[in-house]
């Protein structure tokens, strides 16, 4: 029997509720232990804020989006006296261990507790598909299969008005989420940051379809995507009078530039946090439920600084150090399958 705090961290994700539920249960009906949830990460274990969950709290929550404790990006690091409101947490309450719930960031926060002594498991979450030693994180399938929905509503108004419509897609550092939604919903040209675009490139590719006849262009581009050194400028993002930046991504920069250059109409969608709100996909809920029983596995194990991962279909663990530091980029038989099905030009190697 354990006493175990539980927070999430990050950018929220669909699925976060199935990881906190999945916790809850194992925790409850099959370790005798408890489980207490701290609000808005760790922001609520430095201000005690916090709930006891239990299997009823945790009734329902399973297709629901966001996550029912909170997130923020606060953590002890940030703070002077982070380390020891941390340490007055797991006095107070007894704890055991904390599970820390997040993206890069948040498992280089496990990690350094767990330098710093603490009992603590990580469970990688993100979206965008980045962290590394897992094969796939929950949230990641549901971003998709939003994306690619989106892309077959723009190929019947781009076929209607022949339009090149650029869609802009997140993944602020890889391209995941446009690869796998740029071939789902059969996209024309995805660019990721994995490979930096040339902007001529791109242009002479849609001009040679539109010689060809094909007047509908659909172009994925992912947020974190760049263009090639010297081939494109990039205006400087445009700050509103509150000091924000708020609109103008590279997905309208490039929609401008391809209409300029090519005398062609363009639009841009940016798909924005739609790709991260609302109900998981299945198979979301069950990796994020297989996560969370794993966690609290994991500390029933007293296997400190461990974070559970996907490996070949299986939940296994690995040292939260380890996957910290890099991130996992697109596999080079995505990138090579993406560059296969883009409109040929003139000068095209054999992608073999
Ligand atoms: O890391 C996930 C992610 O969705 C990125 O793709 C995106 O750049 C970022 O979060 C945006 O997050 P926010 O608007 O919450 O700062």
């Amino acid at each position: 029997s354990m006493r175990i705090g539980i927070l999430t961290g990050g950018g929220d994700c669909p699925g976060l509720n199935a990881v906190i539920r999945g916790a809850t249960r194992a925790a409850e009906v099959t370790y005798d232990s408890t489980v207490i949830g701290f609000r808005n990460a760790w922001r609520g274990v430095m201000d005690n804020d916090y709930e006891l969950l239990d299997v009823d709290r945790c009734r329902g929550i399973l297709p629901l989006g966001g996550t029912i404790l909170g997130t923020s990006r606060d953590q002890p690091f940030a703070h002077e006296n982070g380390l020891k409101l941390v340490r007055k947490a797991y006095d107070r309450h007894g704890l055991d261990a904390i599970i820390g719930v997040g993206g890069e960031g948040s498992m280089s926060v496990v990690s350094r507790l767990h330098q710093e002594g603490f009992p603590v498991i990580g469970v990688p979450k993100t979206i965008d598909n980045d962290i590394s030693l897992t094969e796939m994180t929950f949230g990641f399938q549901t971003a998709v299969q939003i994306c690619t929905d989106a892309i077959d509503r723009l190929h019947t108004t781009a076929e209607s008005h022949h339009r090149v419509l650029v869609v802009e897609v997140m993944g602020r550092h890889v391209g995941h989420i446009a690869i796998w939604s740029g071939l789902a919903g059969g996209a024309a040209i995805t660019l990721v940051p994995e490979e930096p675009f040339d902007v001529e490139e791109v242009c002479a590719r849609i001009v040679d379809r539109h010689k060809k006849g094909r007047f509908a262009t659909i172009v994925v581009v992912a947020e974190g995507a760049t263009p090639k050194e010297g081939t494109m400028e990039i205006p400087a993002p445009e700050i509103d009078k509150y000091g924000h930046q708020i609109l103008g991504g590279i997905g309208s920069i490039l929609a401008r530039e391809i209409q300029g250059r090519t005398g062609i109409e363009s639009r841009m969608t940016a798909l924005g946090h739609i790709q991260r709100g609302g109900s998981p996909v299945a198979f979301d809920r069950v990796l994020g439920t297989r996560f969370g029983v794993a966690a609290v596995e994991a500390a029933i194990d007293s296997d400190w600084g461990q974070m559970v991962a996907l490996i070949n279909g299986q939940i296994g663990r690995v040292p939260v150090a380890d996957a910290v530091g890099t991130l996992k980029v697109v596999e080079p038989d995505l990138l090579r399958l993406n560059r296969m099905f883009q409109p040929r030009i003139p000068g095209d190697e054999h992608p073999g």
